[in-house]
């Protein structure tokens, strides 16, 4: 508006102007009216620069208060004033009857309790909305439980130090994210002091290295929003590389291989089963065959434990876990590979066996 105001003016002065000039009017020269029409094109910069500087003060105030909309943000878990960290951390977890809805009234994990000896591992299945990333979330203290407890070596998670609980527990979760940043800092955010070598060895263990090495600036190539894109399986060999730096005592796994082919996820497996010792393991898969090593296996269905035991065990019981295996087994057994063991999981030829079955 600002602008069609100068520029019509200056259309007045140059006609009305032009016309004084032709009459001779009050002396006026074409001079003078040459630099009349330059002194006002002189006043057309700063009246734009004054519509320019509403516009700006526009777009800062919003940002502004999208600012203080987070910084405002009250969380949802909230730290008790008198909470405690651990002295040594073990990695027992236990579940006492927990209950848990994200929405009044639709009730998602039900009378659930579950016991995790130190430095065990817990395979979880179940068909998917079961529930099983929601049990992850709490243990983690994602969401608060509406009724029950989860404890961690003896203590509540609402009594922790929600700083020592999040340090102590890693989580390769199903959705990833990535920062906005280079891989490097994506790596090391677990752990910011982490040494270059240190990330470099965490990239190698979660079978990263190698493609890290093929992106235009290997190590710096910024990603996340805007920057270079990933693939699935490159983001969940990020996030396990993260794990690794993190050095957690408890690791939750939630389909961290699920987007990988057959041969890393198999790889990555035997740095799993490395990074596992001596921690609390809980993982959960839709490939059953990844879940082997685990000590027990629980199966969800409806957010409560429909069946509990050993890979063997759960077998011999027939139930949900032995149809879910046997449908796993004949897709092996349409693709063209033979014998998938189905009455002895641990023999069998797994170089072939392993993974194939998604
Ligand atoms: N943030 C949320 N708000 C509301 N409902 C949710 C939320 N997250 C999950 N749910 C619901 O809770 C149920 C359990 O979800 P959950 O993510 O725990 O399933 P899951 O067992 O991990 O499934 P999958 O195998 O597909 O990962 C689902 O019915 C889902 O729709
Ligand atoms: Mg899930």
């Amino acid at each position: 508006m600002l602008e069609i105001l100068v520029l019509l003016l200056s259309a007045l002065v140059l006609g009305m102007g032009g016309v004084m000039v032709v009459k001779g009017t009050d002396g006026m020269t074409a001079g003078k009216l040459l630099s009349f029409v330059v002194y006002l094109e002189m006043l057309r910069a700063p009246f734009g620069n004054l519509a320019m500087m509403s516009n700006g003060w526009a777009r800062c105030s919003d940002a502004a208060q999208r600012i203080f909309e987070i910084s405002d943000a009250i969380p949802e878990i909230t730290e008790k004033e008198n909470a405690v960290g651990f002295e040594n951390i073990r990695g027992e977890i236990d579940i006492n009857e927990l209950e848990f809805e994200y929405e009044p009234a639709r009730p998602i994990i039900q009378k659930l309790s579950l016991h995790v000896s130190a430095g065990d591992m817990l395979g979880i299945v179940g068909r998917t909305g079961a529930g099983k990333t929601t049990i992850a979330n709490l243990i983690a203290r994602l969401y608060d439980a509406k009724e029950g407890s989860v404890k961690i070596d003896g203590i509540d998670v609402k009594d922790l130090k929600i700083r020592e609980l999040r340090r102590n527990i890693g989580l390769v979760s199903q959705d990833i994210y990535l920062f906005y940043g280079s891989i490097t800092e994506n790596i090391r955010y677990a752990r910011p002091d982490a040494s270059m070598d240190e990330v470099i060895a965490a990239a190698k263990a979660a079978c990263a290295h190698d493609f890290i090495m093929k992106l235009p600036d290997a190590y710096e190539t910024r990603v996340g929003a805007g920057g270079q894109s990933l693939s699935g399986g490159e983001r969940q060999r990020i996030s396990i590389a993260r794990t690794i730096i993190q050095n957690p005592k408890i690791l939750i796994l939630d389909e961290a291989t699920a987007a990988m082919d057959t041969e890393t996820e198999r790889n990555i497996q035997n740095s799993l089963g490395l990074l596992s010792k001596g921690r609390t393991t809980i993982a959960i898969a839709h490939r059953l065959s990844t879940l082997r090593d685990s000590d027990y296996l629980a199966v969800i269905d409806g957010g409560k434990i429909a069946e509990y035991g050993t890979f063997k065990e759960l077998l011999d019981l027939k139930g949900e876990f032995y149809r879910q295996y046997t449908i796993q087994a004949e897709a092996l057994k349409t693709i063209g590979i033979a014998e998938f063991a189905e009455d002895h999981p641990h023999d069998g030829d797994e170089e072939e066996n392993d993974g194939n079955q998604g």
